[in-house]
């Protein structure tokens, strides 16, 4: 497919309306004037409840809608039922994958049941294809296994992704606070491991992350774009809707992770896509719909086209050791819409963005060298 007049988004920024020509089987050549082309975005967190919850996402409902979001590649997390926590478990998420629409790696839990407890077997969950290893969801660790977690992790060659909320202190900024210093205590002195933190929601942690940055340690961070633009105002107003871990902080807070985000304190952008059923969201289950909305949300956020390529597409597949490949997305950065869950393909319809307005939409994916979606332009 020759697109002309496209700018194309890179390490640098955007480019000058050129002509450039994507592998994407049957797509035709079109007048791209207006719209940017990047490299497929790749999300480093993502639920995508198969096994077990087919009812909030299924891996191919996941993937079609991380496709529809501009995502070409997702990290799945592994709070699913059961637990993916072991090699053979990993394993069969790996081979189901290779059907799906987009790439979509998989992480092996840290503790076995996500329980805080006894240690996977990293090795094992490397050799059957694991990326990293979290125990999102959870963070019933205490320090020393923290500590013996990541002493595994690194010797297996993998990173170790931490939702950052120490459990007993509950969802207050202390518990992410008391979580990050653990973690990065845990952290020294221990050659080869590598540590990232997940959905980053208060200013202290940030403040911990760019010190130990400023001290060398290997230590990474992300946000999510409804920590990046949403303040606790908008949870407060959506009820059991608004429930989300880390819940939405305050302006102060929001703020703070804008300029990190900025200054490359927070290296990545991540969505949390935790998709669930709508009597689930009544009954209080935390976590919010992240795929469909993450362009037109982050678009907003009126990011320097360098740092949204550093936090969406480079740092991402760094972190976790991918390569891009075939692997694009076009964006149109001038289209309106106005954000509608039901016409989602998640199964997961609980977004904290229903009924507004967003500027920036992807009108095609390309993933493997294959047009995988395609929207109609709504002014062509
Ligand atoms: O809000 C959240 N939902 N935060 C998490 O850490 C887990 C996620 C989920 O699995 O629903
Ligand atoms: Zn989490």
């Amino acid at each position: 497919m020759r697109l002309h007049h496209v700018r194309v988004l890179g390490p640098g920024g955007l480019s000058m309306p050129q002509t450039v020509e994507v592998n994407a089987e049957g797509a035709r050549d079109r007048d791209a004037t207006g719209l940017v082309l990047s490299p497929g975005w790749m999300d480093l967190h993502a639920h995508l409840r198969d096994p077990g919850f087919p009812q909030k996402e299924t891996l191919l409902s996941g993937a079609t809608s991380a496709a529809v979001g501009g995502f070409t590649h997702v990290l799945a997390m592994a709070n699913t039922d059961p637990v993916t926590d072991s090699p053979d478990r990993l394993q069969s998420l790996v081979a189901r994958s290779e059907a799906l629409p987009i790439r979509i790696g998989f992480v092996g839990a840290v503790t076995v049941g996500l329980e805080g407890q006894d240690l996977t077997d990293a090795d094992a969950l490397k050799a059957a294809g694991a990326v990293a290893l979290s125990d999102d969801g959870r963070h019933a660790m205490t320090a020393i296994v923290l500590r013996h977690g990541l002493e595994a992790a690194a010797e297996a060659g993998l990173p170790v992704l931490i939702h950052a909320q120490a459990e007993d202190l509950g969802h207050g900024p202390d518990a992410e606070v008391a979580a990050v210093k653990d973690a990065l205590d845990a952290l020294r002195n221990l050659s080869g491991a590598r540590l990232h933190i997940q959905h980053m929601s208060t200013r202290r942690a940030v403040e911990l992350i760019r010190n130990a940055k400023a001290e060398g340690l290997p230590v990474t961070a992300e946000a999510t774009p409804h920590h990046l633009a949403l303040t606790d105002q908008d949870a407060w107003a959506m009820g059991p809707h608004g429930n989300v871990n880390p819940p939405l902080r305050s302006p102060d807070d929001r703020d703070a992770l804008r300029h990190a985000l900025v200054d490359g304190v927070i290296d990545v952008i991540a969505t949390d896509h935790a998709p669930h059923e709508r009597s689930a969201k009544e009954a209080g289950a935390y976590g919010f719909h992240g795929f469909e909305t993450a362009v037109g949300v982050i678009l907003g956020l009126g990011l320097d086209g360098r740092v949204v390529y550093r936090a969406c597409v480079s740092r991402p597949r760094e972190i976790v050791g991918q390569s891009l490949e075939d692997e694009w997305i076009l964006i149109d950065p001038h289209e309106e819409w106005t954000v509608e869950a039901s016409s989602f393909r998640s199964r997961g319809k609980n977004t904290p963005f229903q009924g507004r307005r967003l500027r920036g939409r992807v009108i095609m994916t390309v993933c493997r060298g294959q047009v995988v979606t395609e929207r109609v332009l709504q002014h062509a």
